[in-house]
């Protein structure tokens, strides 16, 4: 059993992308309102997390505490703060005797910090595997999940061991996991998008408390331009993968605001119809990728990996419709069509359509 439910994949902000280990009560104040008034929180984003560095060096008394200089107020006020602007508070921790980023791990320290996390408010553990001496994932990851039931508190299990373990193969959600990292980490460039959309082409599908992560977005961080990150964030979408922003928010440009906030690709991001999307076709530089909708229309993606504009097109066969007349919406333009499927894509960019 999940240890907290996910019946879509979870939507929501955590620091690590856009601010590393530079992570404060302020930054976090200041999320919570944004995520708010930019309207992210009410088209979906709900879970926003702190991610690695928030803690103090050393345990005290055989307990995490939260560093002191960067959040003075501790965190039960901070998680209320959040929850008060109707978000849900995230945490981060490692099943490990350490952090990735060296701070104290939880490994053996389950109970006690699972009860912490539930005092505090948690809503959402991401936890990952840094400095795990060798020990099977299986075990670590259930130990916490077990002491995270027994606060009674529903909190979600967000396992980040990098699918090095395939937890896809059904000892992650046995351990308690609702979502599970399937890559390495991300990085703001167009190269790794697309070698973590490369690594999804084999996997089982993902399902409601089982979700592959394909990791966090770096829509609106500056490594890429706006067409990248439109490609990343309707790719992410036709595979149902969480949706978890990593700019700062605070201070977004309209080109990622209008994609952040496109509520048709949400929509198709939490459509759950009995399978995510997958690569239909690859023809050159042009990949399809297709995911059927539970109203039996068809969310396709056409990606252009070249540096030139790229022609496409879409059978009724290889997007499992029936054949017949068809209406075509292109949810970054608005733009209605009938007939043949069919689109240009530009470099680095993506088409993504719903097909009636
Ligand atoms: C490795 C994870 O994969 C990242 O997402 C991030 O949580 C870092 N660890 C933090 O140290």
């Amino acid at each position: 059993l999940p240890v907290g439910a996910a019946a879509t994949p979870p939507l929501g902000w955590n620091s690590w992308n856009g601010f590393g280990c530079d992570v404060s009560d302020a930054l976090i104040r200041q999320t919570a309102d944004a995520l708010v008034s930019s309207r992210l929180r009410d088209a979906g984003y709900r879970y926003l997390t702190i991610d690695d560095c928030w803690m103090a060096p050393q345990r005290t008394d055989g307990h995490l505490v939260p560093d002191p200089a960067k959040f003075p107020h501790g965190l039960t006020t901070l998680a209320d703060y959040v929850h008060a602007r109707g978000l849900r508070f995230g945490l981060y921790e490692s099943a490990g005797t350490r952090t990735c980023a060296g701070y104290p791990g939880s490994l053996d320290h389950e109970t006690s910090d699972a009860r912490d996390f539930a005092a505090w408010g948690v809503d959402y553990l991401k936890y990952d595997n840094c400095f795990n001496g060798g020990r099977p994932a299986g075990d670590r990851y259930a130990t916490m999940a077990d002491a995270l039931r027994r606060t009674g508190r529903p909190i979600v299990l967000s396992l980040c061991e990098w699918g090095e373990n395939a937890p896809w193969s059904g000892w992650g959600a046995r351990a308690g996991g609702s979502l599970w990292r399937t890559t390495a980490d991300i990085s703001d460039t167009w190269t790794s998008v697309l070698a973590n959309l490369a690594a999804q082409v084999a996997l089982p599908t993902g399902r409601p408390n089982a979700w592959n992560d394909p990791d966090m977005l770096e829509v609106g961080n500056g490594g890429m331009d706006t067409g990248e990150y439109r490609a990343q964030f309707s790719l992410w979408a036709v595979l149902n993968a969480p949706l978890i922003a990593g700019n700062d928010v605070r201070r977004m440009t309209a080109a990622t605001r209008d994609i952040l906030l496109n509520r048709e690709v949400l929509t198709v991001d939490q459509d759950w119809s009995g399978r995510a999307g997958r690569l239909v076709r690859e023809s050159g530089p042009l990949q399809v990728w297709a995911k059927p909708m539970t109203d039996g229309s068809v969310a396709v993606v056409f990606l252009n990996v070249s540096d030139d504009p790229v022609p496409a097109t879409a059978s009724a066969a290889e997007l499992g419709l029936k054949p017949g007349p068809r209406t075509t919406h292109d949810l970054w333009t608005g733009a209605n069509t009938t007939g043949p499927v069919r689109a240009t894509v530009a470099p680095h960019d993506v088409v993504m359509l719903r097909v009636t």
